[in-house]
């Protein structure tokens, strides 16, 4: 019996493997930004092909539960380095995520860059080649070419001032602790809060379902600790957006599609294990943007917190108001984008400069139509605000 099992696992595995494109020794890659899917409805999750490995050592992992678990099942790269085109697939056929949600975040992974204060450090990926790491820096991923960023090879999605930023949910804030892994102390806070203010059920009990109102108390309970916890707590707009956004993935990509509600059984499947739930199935419908920024807005609205950071006294101060039509765009794809990247050329300046695909959820979000995606087109400051101000 033994060895049948030694036997079958390799083949499963051999199955499900999606390998790190071999960018390494390339002129570089060029971005294609992956067709819409039609295969978009529920679906059981993991499927044969895809069983949960348990990371190694030389593989990366992050603060992203979503990419860890999709890591874990091979449907991303099990050493955690992947391209634009794979976490946007991935996503689609793990979680149902949106194209449009899914190329957003995926770009922003790709390119982005240290707050002011952080700065001058390493990106997020290397858009030359394609590749960006859901954990920390890799060999695999190289400074840009010409070093036009400086000499730090790119820092993943965990560095910190990127899309990493303060008042996670399951991760500490990078001043004060372990802002990369899992902490049991905060996830017991969120437990806590659904024992508190979440729904009952007949069959996995009182208190156990995760709701809106759970996110609502547990969100804020968490800005206010960090507030007086970190002094150096930056709660800008664009991050202030994600982490609301990140509770509302919560609710709508950990949820069982079968019937759309999240037990804390299921949450801590994702949270605790990295790994799918037994029986669960995606999402029924496709999740967008414009459903995670109703998310937002109803998470929010219980207890609005305003954008703004610790000053050297601990003292909450607020941002001035940015007069653009959407401040969270601006703050992440003009403040947060290195304006260095007006310098590519080649094959680097087709997937951050022309196209200016970036630029259609800006015009997209500013029209109040439905947004669009971040993908391989990632514009310079200057002709970024150019498009804002159209
Ligand atoms: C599409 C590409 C994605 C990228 C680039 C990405 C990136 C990230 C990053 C950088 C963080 C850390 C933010 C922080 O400091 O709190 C994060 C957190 C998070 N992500 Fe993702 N993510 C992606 C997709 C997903 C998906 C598909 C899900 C759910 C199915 C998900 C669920 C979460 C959750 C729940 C957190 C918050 C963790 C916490 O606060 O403890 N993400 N993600």
């Amino acid at each position: 019996m033994g060895r049948i099992v030694l036997w079958i696992s390799p083949l499963l595995w051999a199955l499900s493997t999606l390998t790190t494109p071999a960018a390494a020794d390339s002129g570089g890659v060029i971005i294609v930004v992956p067709p819409v899917s039609t295969d978009t409805g529920i679906k059981q999750i993991p499927d044969a092909a895809h069983p949960y490995v348990a990371p190694g050592p030389g593989d990366q992992r992050g603060p992203c539960p979503g990419l860890n678990t999709l890591a874990n099942h091979g449907y991303l790269p099990h050493n955690g380095i992947a391209s634009f085109e794979q976490i946007v697939n991935a996503t689609r056929e793990g979680f149902n995520m949106e194209h449009d949600l899914a190329g957003a975040l995926a770009g922003f992974a790709m390119v982005e860059y240290p707050i002011p204060s952080l700065r001058p450090a390493f990106n997020g990926g290397n858009a030359f080649l394609d590749l960006v790491s859901i954990g920390g820096t890799s060999s695999w991923i190289p400074v840009l070419p010409g070093a036009i960023d400086g000499p730090n090879p790119p820092g993943g999605i965990s560095k910190h001032g990127r899309f990493e930023g303060d008042v996670s949910m399951t991760r500490q804030d990078a001043a004060i602790g372990d802002n990369v892994n899992f902490q049991n102390s905060l996830y017991d806070e969120l437990l806590l809060y659904t024992g508190r203010f979440g729904d009952d059920s007949p069959i996995t009990g009182n208190g156990s379902i995760v709701t809106t109102k759970v996110m609502q108390e547990f969100k804020y309970a968490r800005f206010l600790e960090d507030q007086v916890q970190n002094k150096a707590l930056q709660y800008h707009v664009g991050r202030l957006t994600l982490s609301y956004g990140e509770a509302a993935f919560v609710l709508n990509f950990f949820a069982n599609g079968t019937d759309g509600t999240l037990s804390q059984q299921t949450m801590g499947s994702f949270f605790r294990n990295q790994t799918f739930p037994a029986n669960w199935h995606r999402r029924s419908t496709p999740g967008s943007i414009n459903l995670i920024g109703t998310g937002v807005n109803d998470i929010l609205s219980a207890h609005p917190v305003s954008p703004g950071a610790n000053d050297a006294n601990g003292v909450y101060v607020l941002d001035a108001p940015l007069n653009v039509c959407s401040p969270p765009y601006y703050n992440l794809a003009v403040q947060n984008l290195p304006a260095s990247y007006n310098n590519a050329t080649g094959i680097l300046a087709q997937n951050v400069i022309e196209g200016n695909e970036i630029t259609t959820v800006s015009r997209r979000a500013c029209a109040g139509s439905k947004g669009g995606y971040v993908s391989r087109d990632v514009l310079g400051a200057n002709q970024e605000m150019y498009m804002i101000s159209l």
